[in-house]
């Protein structure tokens, strides 16, 4: 498995990967020019040439960042891959300076065994809220978890 930096003609791959999920609403829809716009937030898992998963730490202020959009294809999934991702963009965020970490998210105990842990949602940042959450079709009825990791 290769964990590697995404270019703008991996955009049409991870579309697809995350599909299924957008469907569900279980990640929120992006089109392509907005992960273009911000695909250097972006961390993707390669087996060959095959896209299996992807995360990204969007940056909020000097010291806050998201981790949002993560996904591991399902054939790949329990095998490390979803932990590892997480961890490559705290690592990212950290080595910019980056104290804190919010996650938004159905997946509670995944991101407790990564040392997050459980917020209100009024301790959300107003960014998150009218850059994302507005546009979800949950909102304002959000039944997801707020997360925090501080370093
Ligand atoms: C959530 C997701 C990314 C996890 O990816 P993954 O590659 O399967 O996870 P990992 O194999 O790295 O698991 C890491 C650890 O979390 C645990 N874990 C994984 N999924 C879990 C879940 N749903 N509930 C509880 N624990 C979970 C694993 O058992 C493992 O524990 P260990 O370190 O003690 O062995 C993946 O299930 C997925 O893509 N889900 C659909 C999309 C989604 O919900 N994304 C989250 C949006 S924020």
């Amino acid at each position: 498995m290769k964990y590697e930096k995404p270019t703008l003609s991996d955009i049409p791959q991870m579309l697809a990967l995350v599909e299924p999920e957008v469907q569900k609403g279980n990640i929120l829809p992006r089109s392509q020019d907005e992960i273009a716009n911000t695909i250097r937030s972006y961390v993707i898992a390669r087996d060959e040439e095959k896209i299996v998963g992807f995360c990204a730490l969007y940056i909020y202020t000097q010291k806050l960042a998201e981790v949002r959009s993560l996904i591991v294809s399902e054939e790949y999934q329990n095998q490390g891959i979803g932990k590892e991702l997480v961890l490559r963009v705290l690592q990212e965020g950290e080595m910019l300076g980056i104290c804190e970490f919010l996650v938004l998210t159905y997946r509670e105990a995944f991101f407790k065994k990564l040392g997050f842990e459980v917020i209100e949602k009024t301790e959300i940042p107003n960014h998150k809220i009218w850059t994302d959450c507005i546009k979800c079709k949950h909102f304002p009825q959000c039944n997801e978890i707020a997360l925090f990791k501080r370093l």
